[in-house]
């Protein structure tokens, strides 16, 4: 990413130091630390205590949490606040927080006089493996997800292991899918240490997860550093995701998360790859039998109808002039590039995933 580059920094307790960092990256003095209110609770006096004895000056917007939030709407009453406050471009916003608040920080932080610093702190597993890499930020339209944003790098990240002691076990499920996505598409050895640790690393084990951290950080980096701005070879990232986004969407957002979708999404699209004869039944297996030892919910109550799984896939923003296009595997650790996909081997992997769940 030439100049654009910029070091993750993992471990635990880092917040209590986060003074140190901001320091070392000559920060501006004026800070802006947008957060929700999980985990304004939790996190954020220690934090200000720490900027503060660096002598910054920290404003904070604490925000209901929820991916609601991520709106045009809640963008301007930000950027409302920022110019109440008189902010210049000489300020930074810290995201502290999950995805939501990294997408919507990280979009205000671009757009506000045409870009202004930015730092992020993730709490989340999915925002520590994923949604703090790579630089993209952005907000939800109400007709579609993500579709509003721009590529926007922080100065750097803050990933603190210590504070997903306290995430819901179903986020630190919905972070594992992605973390399993990145053994599939490229790390066979990673695919293989997350299926040996994956119930200490369910369980909160730091020691397992602080690796993952790291080996996910670091596969991200590879593709997004060769390709920003999701040409061919970004697209591997959405192994899984082509279905997960349609299943995601027929719960409308609020049955399955994210992360469980994508768990669920990559089960089907192994399964297409199997009857196309790209991927080993072995092979298949395996994946599958690590995504089953994941608790996440049934599709039953869905009631899934093909129709409108299809107009969802169809709307997904990976389908070019009409066809379905996904990345698929060829084995445990490497993937197919996007490649077109005939409807018949989308709806028999519908009909395959629906067994799957707990
Ligand atoms: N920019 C990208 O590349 C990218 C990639 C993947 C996902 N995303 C986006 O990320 C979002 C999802 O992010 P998410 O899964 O982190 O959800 P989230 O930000 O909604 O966080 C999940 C919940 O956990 C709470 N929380 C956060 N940290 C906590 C902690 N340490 N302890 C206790 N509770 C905590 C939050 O308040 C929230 O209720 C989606 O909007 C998605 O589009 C972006």
């Amino acid at each position: 990413m030439g100049d654009r580059t910029y070091p993750i920094y993992i471990g635990n307790n880092l917040l209590q130091n986060a003074g140190k960092y901001f320091i070392r990256h000559h920060i501006g003095r004026t800070l802006i630390i947008v957060t929700d209110e999980n985990v304004a609770r939790r996190y954020l006096h220690p934090i200000i205590k720490s900027l503060k004895k660096k002598n910054y000056s920290v404003q904070t917007i604490i925000l209901p949490p929820g991916e609601k939030l991520k709106s045009l709407e809640t963008a301007g009453k930000i950027f409302s606040q920022l110019l109440l406050w008189n902010i210049e471009r000489s300020a930074t916003i810290i995201a502290l927080g999950g995805g939501v608040i990294g997408d919507l920080a990280g979009f205000v932080a671009a757009t506000y006089q045409r870009g202004i610093g930015f730092v992020q702190i993730p709490t989340t597993l999915l925002a520590q493996v994923d949604s703090s890499v790579g630089g993209k930020v952005g907000i939800n339209h109400p007709l579609a997800k993500n579709m509003i944003g721009a590529f926007y790098q922080p100065a750097f990240v803050l990933a603190d292991t210590s504070v997903l002691r306290t995430l819901p076990k179903r986020e630190l499920i919905c972070g594992m899918g992605e973390v399993v996505k990145y053994g599939i598409i490229m790390d066979r050895q990673f695919f293989e240490y997350v299926e040996r640790y994956l119930v200490n690393a369910l369980a909160g084990d730091e020691k397992i997860l602080t690796h993952i951290i790291e080996r996910s950080c670091e596969l991200k980096a590879v593709v997004v550093s060769k390709d920003e701005k999701e040409g061919h070879l970004r697209a591997i990232l959405n192994f899984g995701h082509t279905i997960g986004h349609a299943l995601e969407h027929s719960g409308h957002y609020g049955f399955l998360r994210h992360g469980e979708a994508i768990l669920y999404g990559m089960i089907a699209e192994t399964q297409i790859a199997f009857e196309l004869k790209m991927i080993s039944f072995e092979q298949k297996e395996r994946i599958e039998q690590m995504i089953q030892r994941i608790p996440i919910p049934s599709l039953a109550p869905l009631k899934l109808k093909y129709s409108k799984l299809i107009t969802a896939i169809k709307k997904d923003k990976k389908v070019k002039d009409g066809s379905i296009r996904m990345t698929l595997p060829l084995k445990i650790g490497k993937v197919s590039l996007p490649m077109s996909v005939a409807e018949p081997f989308v709806q028999q992997s519908i009909e395959y995933v629906k067994i799957f769940g707990i």
